[in-house]
C-alpha cells in the first residue's frame, strides 16, 4: 500500500489581512508566543509520519526558508554561552526534508497546490494549510492518514461551522456518514450566505489521490476568480469516491486577525513558562476596564 510521505504547505498568500505587519513580513512567521505559525503545522506534519514537505511560497517569502535552515553563527552562540535548551528549539528538525518551490502568479490555492505537482509525482499526498493550528491528542493529519489508509480514497478534514460562517469556507454536501466519515455528494467553495448544502465546512487538511492534478492542470477559475482546490476536489469526487472525515481536536482559525489574537491568548495562558503571569495581566486589564466602563 502507498504509504502517505510527502506534503504540501501553501504559503503564497499576500496576508493582506495582516498588513500593514505582513508588507515585509510573511504572514506564516507571525508567532504565536514564540514559535511562527507555520512551525505548528511542520509539527504537525512530522508528527504525522510525513518525510518530505514542499512549501510553496512566493516573493517575500525568505523569511520562511532561513527559519527552517541551520544558522551556525546563532548555534556557536547559544553553545558559547551554554544555552542547550534555546539551540534544541533553534535546530530544525533532522527528522524531515523542506523543499521550496515559487508560485509566481498569485492564482489561487487550487494553482499553488499544482505548482508543487512535480514534487508529488504519482503518490498519493497531504495538503496542510497554515491557517489552520489543530490542537488534538492524535494529531489531526493522522487522523485523515488513518482514514486513507482504510478506504485508500481522498479524505478531506472537516468540522461544523455555525450558519453566519458557512460563506467563509469550503462546505460538503454530505451523502452518507459511517462514524466520523461522510460520502459526499459534492462541494462547494463559499456558498452564498443562506444556501449551504451543510454546515460541514473544509479545514485546511487535505489527504489526494495524484489524479488530482487532472483537474487543476486545466486551470479552470472559480469562486473570486482563483482557481480553488475545492473545485478540483468537487471533479475528483466524480471519478473516485471523496471522503470527508470530522476529526477530533480543537481547531484555531490564525488567519483572521480575532482568530489570531485568541489564539495567541489561549496558548500563552496555557504556557509553562509565562501562562500565570498572563492570566493575572488579564485580569488585571478586565478588571481596569469594568471600572472605566
Ligand atoms: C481555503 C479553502 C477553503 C477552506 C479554507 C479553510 O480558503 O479554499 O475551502 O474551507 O481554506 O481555512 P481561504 O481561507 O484560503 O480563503
Amino acid at each position: 500500500m502507498q504509504k502517505i510521505r510527502k506534503a504540501i504547505i501553501p504559503a503564497a498568500g499576500l496576508g493582506t489581512r495582516f498588513l500593514p505587519a505582513t508588507k515585509a513580513m510573511p504572514k506564516e512567521m507571525l508567532p504565536i508566543v514564540d514559535r511562527p505559525t507555520i512551525e505548528y503545522i511542520v509539527k504537525e506534519a512530522i508528527a504525522s509520519g510525513i518525510e518530505d514537505i514542499i512549501i510553496v511560497t512566493g516573493k517575500g517569502k525568505r523569511a520562511i526558508e532561513d527559519h527552517f535552515d541551520i544558522n551556525f553563527e546563532l548555534e556557536e552562540n547559544l553553545v558559547r554561552k551554554e544555552k542547550f535548551e534555546l539551540l534544541e528549539k533553534i535546530r530544525p528538525s533532522s527528522q524531515v526534508e523542506i523543499h521550496y518551490i515559487r508560485q509566481k502568479e498569485p492564482k489561487g490555492l487550487g494553482h499553488a497546490v499544482w505548482c508543487a505537482r512535480k514534487f508529488i509525482g504519482n503518490e498519493p499526498f497531504a495538503v496542510l494549510l497554515g491557517d489552520d493550528i489543530v490542537e488534538a491528542e492524535k494529531p489531526c493529519l493522522k487522523q485523515l492518514i488513518e482514514q486513507y489508509d482504510e478506504t485508500r480514497s481522498s479524505v478531506i478534514g472537516v468540522q461544523n461551522v455555525s450558519d453566519t460562517e458557512t460563506h467563509r469556507y469550503g462546505i460538503i454536501d454530505p451523502k452518507t456518514m459511517e462514524g466520523n466519515r461522510y460520502q459526499v455528494n459534492g462541494f462547494v467553495e463559499k456558498p452564498k450566505q443562506g444556501t449551504a448544502p451543510s454546515n460541514l465546512a473544509i479545514i485546511g487538511r487535505y489527504i489526494l489521490t495524484p489524479e488530482i492534478f487532472q483537474f487543476l492542470d486545466k486551470q479552470e477559475t472559480g469562486q473570486g476568480g482563483e482557481i480553488q482546490l475545492t473545485d478540483a476536489i468537487h471533479q475528483l469526487n466524480e471519478i473516485q469516491d471523496v471522503y470527508a472525515y470530522a476529526f477530533d481536536g480543537k481547531r484555531y482559525d490564525v488567519g483572521d486577525k480575532l482568530g489570531f489574537i485568541r489564539t495567541t491568548v489561549e496558548f500563552a495562558l496555557k504556557n509553562e513558562e509565562i501562562g500565570a503571569e498572563v492570566e493575572t495581566i488579564l485580569r488585571e486589564l478586565l478588571s481596569e476596564k469594568s471600572v472605566d466602563r
